[in-house]
């Protein structure tokens, strides 16, 4: 059942895109609400009008609500926030900041993105660093028993991304984080995919690095992001790259590292995505993170019933915790001619490529696959128009 007290008409209301078509690819970018592209417009404006620096300047409790939005978000401090301009930054920043060494194990599961797998194979071939892949377990989640056999003197960082980009199943990030601090090893989460979807307490999680990014799941705008480090771990770590917002240069021949997580950051940006971000953030959590994730979760499965029901379509989510994003595959037509016809149709879908999940999309015996990705603000009737528009290009 969905809830009646969730105000649909307000989350519609309050996304102007949802009147153009049906957007079912809220895992590749959501569609922002009202107040989110506002204030992207308004700042953009404010700097086209009264120039940059002006308004940075005149704005800057704006700009700085951004670490406090993301600390609420995640319950940390906002020191421990680093505003990056995708996940992808944020989290090359954080693993390039390991000083490896020949022989150094990174331990990692199986949905990891396909970029964050090209950073490591880098390392492995630069610095000699071995990367291991925990097995799943029988339901397909990360294996926490093989997990802990696998930790020894060798592993220095233990990596999960939480949701695959291609796929339904929510890796348990929490029990993960508890091998890891038993063991004191360095814990990166990849949670891009799950930020704005669910809660998430790094406390509760107990991870030590997140990334996330902006314009998926959150309804933020595109080229923002963010990264989460534990203040214990600050200091360990050096950035790969420094800069004169990184670093406080003291004379001509010494700089001093900032003590928080902008040390990660780069001085410039997109000021208006950073503000907005902030202000996506605040939206999500007015709307309350457990209340989205119910209603995602109970479209989700009402969608994975409906395909269930259509001749010749597989749902591939496995799992016994599943998310909005929902992959299935059709005998009759592959996913690639079956995204095109939606689109004609203004439905919005995706596929999912290799590079999404590389080493599940490896292990797995599904054809090419489409990806059907529910937000809040989808619905049931859109379901049904979906399941019907299936049915007849099948
Ligand atoms: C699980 C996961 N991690 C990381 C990324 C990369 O995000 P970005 O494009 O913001 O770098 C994606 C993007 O699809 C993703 O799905």
């Amino acid at each position: 059942m969905i809830r009646p007290d969730f105000d649909l008409p307000r989350a519609r209301r309050e996304t102007r895109g949802c009147e153009q078509q049906i957007h079912f690819n809220n895992a590749g970018a959501s569609l922002p609400p009202v107040p989110v592209a506002d204030a992207l417009y308004g700042y953009l404006y404010d700097e086209e009008v009264y120039g940059g620096y002006e308004v940075m300047a005149r704005r800057s409790a704006e700009l700085d609500n951004f670490y406090a939005a993301s600390a609420r978000l995640l319950n940390c401090s906002a020191d421990e926030i680093a505003f990056t301009d995708s996940a992808t930054r944020g989290w090359n920043s954080a693993f390039y900041a390991f000083n490896f060494q020949p022989g150094d194990r990174v331990l990692a599961g199986s949905a990891e993105y396909g970029s964050n797998l090209v950073a490591m194979l880098h390392q492995a071939k630069r610095q000699g660093v071995e990367i291991v892949w925990v097995p799943d377990d029988a339901s397909g989640q990360i294996d926490i028993r093989a997990l802990e056999n696998l930790v020894d003197a060798r592993v220095k960082l233990i990596c999960l991304t939480q949701i695959p980009s291609g796929g339904g199943l929510v890796h348990p990030a929490a029990a993960v984080g508890k091998v890891a601090k038993s063991a004191k090893i360095p814990y990166l989460l990849d949670a891009c995919q799950l930020l704005g979807q669910r809660p998430l307490d790094v406390e509760e999680v107990g991870c030590d690095l997140l990334c996330g990014t902006g314009r998926k799941f959150l309804r933020g705008p595109r080229g923002t992001g963010l990264l989460y480090v534990r203040k214990t771990l600050l200091e360990q770590l050096e950035p790969h790259q420094l800069n004169h917002h990184a670093a406080e240069l003291l004379s001509v021949e010494r700089y001093q590292l900032r003590m928080d997580a902008k040390r990660f950051e780069s001085w410039e940006r997109s000021y208006a995505g950073q503000l907005a971000l902030g202000v996506a953030i605040d939206y999500a959590l007015g709307w309350g993170l457990e209340a989205i994730g119910e209603r995602i979760r109970l479209i989700a499965d009402n969608l994975r019933q409906k395909l269930s029901g259509i001749d010749g379509i597989t749902v591939a989510d496995q799992g016994p915790d599943l998310c909005g994003i929902v992959t299935f595959y059709a005998a009759q037509l592959p996913a690639d001619q079956l995204q095109h016809q939606l689109a004609l149709r203004h439905i919005n879908t995706s596929t999912v490529p290799f590079s999404a999940n590389p080493i599940s999309s490896q292990q797995s015996r599904h054809p090419a696959l489409l990806r059907a990705s529910l937000h809040y603000y989808n619905t049931i009737e859109e379901i049904e128009r979906f399941a019907i528009e299936l049915k007849q290009l099948l």
